[in-house]
């Protein structure tokens, strides 16, 4: 096959796709870290968010391969430390989306500059899930502001939230526990 992506663009999207796996492990931790602290509909939430990372992930990872390039699939760094409560939680995760929104422009910016239009157009789906990504987690952290109430008395309508969240749409699947 020949190889229709320059080395330079392989060696980002390669990064990328790493990157990827990161968000999943970001998401994955947290997760856990909610299910551990009394918060089991938004673990349920994250686990799923963190199944559509790797999604994000086996995307790039086909599109390098697809191009004739290789993908490589390399060590992930760890999962950052425990959030401090529940709103530094989705604030964390937001900075992770707005951090990855900015690799996602840095592929595309070289896609426009080498004229690499397949990538252009394959970074445009991505240009499109960070949109959606970061507004998600932006109306959450309003939902959470609104339900901890800012000092008016209690968190129990953490508990709705918590509820809510179980259900929230997003595209990923839940994987299924016989498949973990
Ligand atoms: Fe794949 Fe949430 O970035």
């Amino acid at each position: 096959m020949s190889k229709r992506i320059s080395d330079k663009m392989e060696k980002i999207l390669n990064t990328q796709m790493t990157r990827e796996a990161y968000q999943a492990q970001v998401y994955l931790s947290y997760a856990s870290w909610a299910e551990v602290n009394g918060f089991p509909g938004i673990a349920t939430f994250l686990y799923g968010h963190m199944q559509e990372e790797r999604e994000h992930m086996f995307k790039i990872l086909k599109y390098i391969n697809d191009r004739g390039g290789e993908s490589k699939i390399e060590a992930i760094k760890a999962a950052p430390k425990n959030p401090k409560n529940l709103g530094d939680c989705f604030e964390q995760i937001l900075q992770h989306e707005i951090d990855n929104s900015k690799e996602i422009d840095k592929i595309v910016n070289l896609a426009h500059e080498e004229k690499d239009w397949s990538t252009f157009n394959f970074g445009q789906w991505f240009v499109e899930e960070q949109i959606e990504e970061e507004t998600l987690i932006n109306d959450i952290i309003d939902k959470y502001h609104l339900a901890a109430g800012e000092g008016k008395g209690g968190n129990s309508n953490l508990y709705d939230m918590d509820r809510d969240l179980a259900s929230a749409s997003q595209e990923g699947d839940l994987p299924r526990e016989e498949n973990l």
